[in-house]
């Protein structure tokens, strides 16, 4: 039983200070309940306003991509430089240290493979499992124009709708077919149609023309999908750009950890986000750091 003797009186209410009223820091975001917000907290770094999201799903539809053979081997040491980790739930549960604290943003639609037409996508996970492993967010495919547009349009209304219900928010990733063009005018589109119909963040592909309106014009988080390997100092300069014309972060996989100094690269990443450091003196600390991981490397040999 509670110790309810000798209870002290109450005294200091403060009644000089007014209650603090502090909006959510994120666009689109501040109606949502709190456990959206604290969980869209874990996946956006509250100071910055911005993430820089690991990338690691990529098997989910193609099997054990270059640079991720090994997750454990190659992917966890980055992990402390991750505002965010995107990931498939087997990843997670078999390779991910539970002691990992940052968002982690699941992989939640898949089915198709390499080998097939990739729209062709399904909820791949049950809602109450991503609750179950404590996840920041859920992730799905969206194939604006694609062959199965409506299809996946719909497993995104459906993960909206059940993230709601547990409290989990939902991205929106657009897809691009091969045969489509990549222009400000398509991603206009296709953002905008994810946040409409429910997604909290959208991910979606930097475009040199008017990115800028991509990102005005969609009222939810825009974060910048990395795409194929690119050389370091570009892949730089493309996250610059991103940020500084208005998105809140990147969601980068290749061009992080198939670099020849993945754990350089991340932190590089990082400074342009977060500090938004310029492009050049970002590649300058990329070298430095580069040097530091090879001789830390060759030490361990
Ligand atoms: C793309 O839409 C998938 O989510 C990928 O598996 C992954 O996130 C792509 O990352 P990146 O293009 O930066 O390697």
């Amino acid at each position: 039983m509670p110790d309810v003797d000798d209870l002290k009186d109450t005294k200091n209410y403060h009644l000089d200070v007014p209650a603090k009223h502090e909006p959510f820091f994120l666009k689109g975001a501040g109606a949502l309940d709190w456990g959206m917000q604290n969980r869209l907290a874990r996946v956006f770094n509250p100071a910055s306003g911005r993430t820089v999201m690991l990338a690691i799903d990529h098997g989910y539809f193609q099997g054990p991509t270059a640079g991720l053979e090994r997750v454990d081997v190659n992917i966890v040491p980055l992990l402390p430089h991750a505002t965010a980790l995107m990931c498939t739930r087997g990843i997670l549960r078999t390779t991910v240290p539970a002691a990992f604290a940052n968002g982690v943003v699941l992989r939640a639609s898949g089915g198709p493979s390499i080998l097939k037409e990739l729209s062709n996508e399904q909820l791949a996970i049950d809602v109450d499992d991503a609750a179950r492993l404590n996840v920041a967010a859920m992730a799905v495919q969206v194939f604006i124009g694609g062959e199965f547009e409506t299809q996946s349009v719909h497993n995104m209304t459906r993960l909206v709708d059940q993230g709601i219900r547990a409290g989990i928010p939902t991205l929106g990733v657009t897809a691009v077919g091969k045969n489509m063009t990549r222009d400000a005018r398509y991603f206009r589109l296709a953002t905008r149609i994810c946040a409409e119909l429910g997604a909290h963040f959208v991910k979606t592909y930097y475009v040199e023309e008017g990115f800028e309106t991509v990102t005005a014009s969609c009222p939810v988080p825009i974060v910048m999908a990395g795409g194929k390997k690119l050389a370091e100092r570009d892949a730089l300069t493309m996250a610059y750009r991103a940020v500084s014309e208005g998105a809140a972060g990147v969601d980068m996989g290749r061009n992080i950890f198939q670099s020849e100094a993945p754990v350089a690269m991340i932190q590089a990443v990082g400074a342009v986000v977060h500090q938004l450091m310029k492009p050049e003196q970002a590649y300058d600390l990329y070298q430095t750091l580069r040097r530091d991981e090879q001789r830390g490397r060759r030490v361990a040999v």
